[in-house]
């Protein structure tokens, strides 16, 4: 006999997705991220947060936490994440992250948390002088999740592990408290050309901040002629832009920048190949950079715009905490419930 399968989640659908408050966002959080949260409002209740209590799990920064806070939230805002229709707020300022993630830490495993490959990559060679913050990061971040029984979110091949840990955590707390629907498993979205956008120099590396060389990136505060400098310099090869995907095989750098191409277009990679098969990178190249910098462009100024309007941008943030904790703390009541904390 086979046992039945689990009772279906009834809640509502809903997207949670966070970023760490890093100065210096890139075409890569752009475009794995941000532009598709914009997307997903037309279909889900969305909910986007600035995650400061992970980012303290690396070290301290009080004097500038809440700026670089502020700085991604305005980037949420100016990419197209409409303060109206979702909620943007920072972590820390719903209080039942911390709460959930306790209760989480005690469902988790030690085994399901050690398997994280980010925290071995993160913690590097020296593992036991890192905070235990870093190690309990996985769990704090399925308490995002489900403290707002968020059904999918949309996050970059390097979170599916950690999506696949709120899952596990969501199931063995249904199954431990015999309450088989509470959480939903939360449903990872990653999808579409620009899942993984890779540094300019290097088709074998994820863009990333921390590289050392600024022409490895596209920044989303460049302007059109550093952008324009930096795709021109970009790696490629002597051949000309390849008539079908198989021709991207082994040419990482090239398969990227159509990627990026695909990706900031909205169109997929068949197509954008249909148009500059066969045409060279002098072709290709100005296309490309000219295409980035009418979409980034507006968003640079709308960015400017808000970093320099800190009242504004903290009404944001202030209402959509309230808006959150408003979906929370119903949701933590139950949990406690659940659980058989004392009611307080
Ligand atoms: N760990 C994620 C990242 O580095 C950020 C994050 C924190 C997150 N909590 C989350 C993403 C909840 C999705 C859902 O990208």
């Amino acid at each position: 006999m086979t046992d039945a399968p689990p009772p279906e989640y009834k809640g509502p659908q809903r997207v949670f997705s966070g970023m760490q408050p890093t100065n210096g966002l890139h075409l890569g959080n752009y475009l794995g991220a941000l532009q598709k949260w914009v997307k997903l409002q037309d279909s889900f209740e969305c909910i986007y947060c600035v995650v400061d209590l992970h980012a303290i799990t690396t070290g301290p920064d009080p004097e500038n936490l809440a700026s670089r806070c502020r700085e991604v939230a305005a980037a949420y805002v100016a990419a197209g994440v409409d303060p109206k229709r979702s909620i943007i707020f920072v972590q820390s300022a719903v209080r039942e992250h911390t709460e959930l993630a306790w209760i989480f830490n005690c469902v988790a495993r030690m085994g399901w948390v050690e398997r994280m490959t980010q925290f071995k990559d993160k913690a590097g060679k020296d593992a036991q002088r890192s905070s235990v913050g870093l190690f309990d990061y996985p769990v704090l971040q399925a308490a995002d999740i489900l403290l707002y029984k968020a059904t999918h979110v949309p996050v970059g091949e390097d979170q599916k592990q950690h999506l696949e840990l709120s899952r596990d955590i969501a199931q063995k707390f249904n199954n431990d408290h015999n309450a088989p629907a509470f959480f939903p498993l939360p449903e990872p979205l990653i999808q579409g050309p620009g899942a993984r956008i890779m540094s300019l120099r290097d088709g074998s590396k994820k863009m990333s901040k921390s590289d050392l060389s600024d022409m490895s990136r596209i920044n989303m505060t460049d302007d059109a002629d550093t952008i324009m400098s930096k795709i021109k310099k970009a790696t490629t090869d002597s051949m000309p832009v390849p008539e079908s995907k198989e021709g991207l095989a082994g040419r990482a750098e090239v398969e990227n920048l159509v990627g990026i191409f695909a990706a900031v277009t909205e169109r997929s990679v068949e197509d954008v190949l249909a148009e500059f098969g066969g045409k060279g990178f002098g072709v290709f190249k100005p296309a490309l950079a000219e295409t980035l910098a009418s979409k980034l462009s507006p968003i640079a100024a709308e960015m400017r715009r808000l970093n320099a309007d800190t009242a504004a941008l903290d009404a944001i943030l202030k209402d959509g905490a309230e808006k959150a904790r408003a979906i929370a703390q119903p949701i933590m009541a139950e949990v406690r419930d659940v659980v058989g904390l004392w009611r307080a």
